[in-house]
């Protein structure tokens, strides 16, 4: 029995690799393409934290943990996933192994096409996977909160029960879904594979809706900095509150978009580490599609995220702005907002529960130590419209030259 981690050079891959390290008994295969240190150099940036090669941060932990049966292996999904189920017919596959960044898809229908083909195609390929030759593994897929139909009522965990005009539906039915950029519509189209593959199929999934994750603390990197998990701060694959601490310790006014009127759900890295390791504990029934929402600070404004991050940078004497302008996602030009995400399931586990302010203090700290950071913090946002970057630059290199930005 075996458990597989698909993504497992990522941000929450290698943190959770780290984690299963530590945690289980069980051998552990950790794959990746390393397509992602490829994306972020070719746009000019790196990890805020340095990081090891793959195969030598893998050695590094079987070092750390005493343990022969964690295998690093580097191969795309599409290609390997049949083989990883057939030959180790895992208890459990997390699957975190996706092109993770919105204005990345939104900069030319290249970027738009290699989201697509990488998302969906190679979660495909791990759905027909376990089909043919592994139904009994349970699937644990990272989706995106960002999946949720924005209209003002509760994001219900999944599927909801409906009423039209008086009638009851026969069964709840999805959660309605809808995306402004092809990432999250990539997205929505996972969910529904895996839906089917739950109902048709009979496999067991959970499937969770993640929210904006931000943090630095991952497992055994305490004692082990050399097993630190990688930190984009880039506005292409830096995550907010990641950023707006890169910005802050970089002297860069913090960019918050649209006014920071939309709001945005959230989740510490050592609180996504413990649900995940939750999830697989306590999986999924047979033909299960199992849906977590998983926020642990519901609807936080980008503002006031800002002028937390502000504050507590104040405390180490840091002074920053914030550069109200930009709004290169077109945000104010769509109204409505959600109301906040229904979280029963994450409350059934045992969580570390930790506080905005405490971890925004520890990234604060580890960003003053690395010197990459302001490579990120410095790069310019995509127009989700244009594709062009804040500096009026292109920035898909691979698409058709002739075109240029759209006025
Ligand atoms: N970090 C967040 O805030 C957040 C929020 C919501 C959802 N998610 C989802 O969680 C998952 C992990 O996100 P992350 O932040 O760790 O991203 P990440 O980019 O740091 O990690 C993804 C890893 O998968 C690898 N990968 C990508 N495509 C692959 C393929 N076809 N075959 C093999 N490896 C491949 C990349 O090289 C990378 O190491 C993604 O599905 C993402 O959409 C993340």
């Amino acid at each position: 029995v075996t458990v597989v981690v698909l993504g497992a050079d990522g941000y929450l891959g290698w943190a959770l690799t780290c984690q299963f390290a530590a945690t289980l008994r069980e051998p552990i295969v950790a794959v990746d393409d390393l397509s992602k240190r490829r994306r972020v150099a070719e746009i000019g940036s790196a990890s805020a934290i340095p990081i090891l090669p793959f195969a030598e941060r893998v050695e590094r932990l079987r070092a750390a943990t005493g343990r022969r049966d964690i295998v690093g292996e580097t191969a795309d999904v599409a290609d390997c996933a049949a083989a990883l189920a057939r030959e180790h017919r895992p208890r459990a596959m997390v699957h975190l192994a996706q092109i993770p960044s919105a204005p990345y898809s939104m900069q030319s229908f290249a970027a738009a096409r290699e989201t697509l083909v990488n998302n969906e195609v190679g979660n495909l390929a791990v759905l027909f996977a376990l089909r043919e030759h592994s139904p009994q593994t349970h699937l644990v897929k990272m989706g995106s909160m960002g999946e949720y139909a924005r209209v003002g009522v509760p994001l219900g965990e999944g599927y909801v029960e409906a009423v039209l005009d008086g009638e009851p539906a026969s069964r709840p039915i999805p959660f309605p879904r809808e995306a402004d950029d092809v990432y999250h519509v990539s997205k929505i189209n996972d969910t529904n594979y895996l839906s089917m593959a739950c109902r048709v199929w009979g496999l067991a999934a959970t499937d969770v809706m993640q929210s904006i994750v931000y943090g630095v603390r991952s497992p055994l990197s305490a004692e082990h900095p050399e097993l630190a998990t990688r930190l984009d701060c880039d506005p292409m694959f830096g995550s907010v509150v990641n950023r707006f601490c890169a910005q802050a310790v970089c002297g860069v006014p913090l960019t918050v978009h649209a006014g920071g009127t939309g709001t945005t759900g959230l989740i510490a890295l050592p609180d996504v580490m413990a649900a995940l390791a939750h999830w697989v504990a306590v999986p999924a029934a047979p033909g299960e599609h199992r849906v977590i929402n998983q926020a642990t600070e519901a609807r936080i404004s980008i503002l006031d995220l800002a002028r937390l991050v502000q504050r507590v940078a104040g405390e180490r004497g840091l002074r920053v702005e914030l550069d109200l302008a930009p709004d290169p996602r077109h945000e104010l030009e769509r109204p409505g907002s959600g109301g906040p995400a229904r979280t029963e399931r994450l409350r059934q586990a045992p969580l570390p529960g930790v506080a905005l302010e405490e971890e925004v203090r520890w990234i604060l700290e580890v960003l003053a130590r690395n010197g990459t950071v302001c490579t990120a913090a410095r790069q310019p946002s995509v127009d989700w419209k244009t594709g062009a970057t804040e500096r009026g630059r292109r920035r898909a290199p691979r698409d058709a030259p002739t075109l240029s930005p759209v006025p």
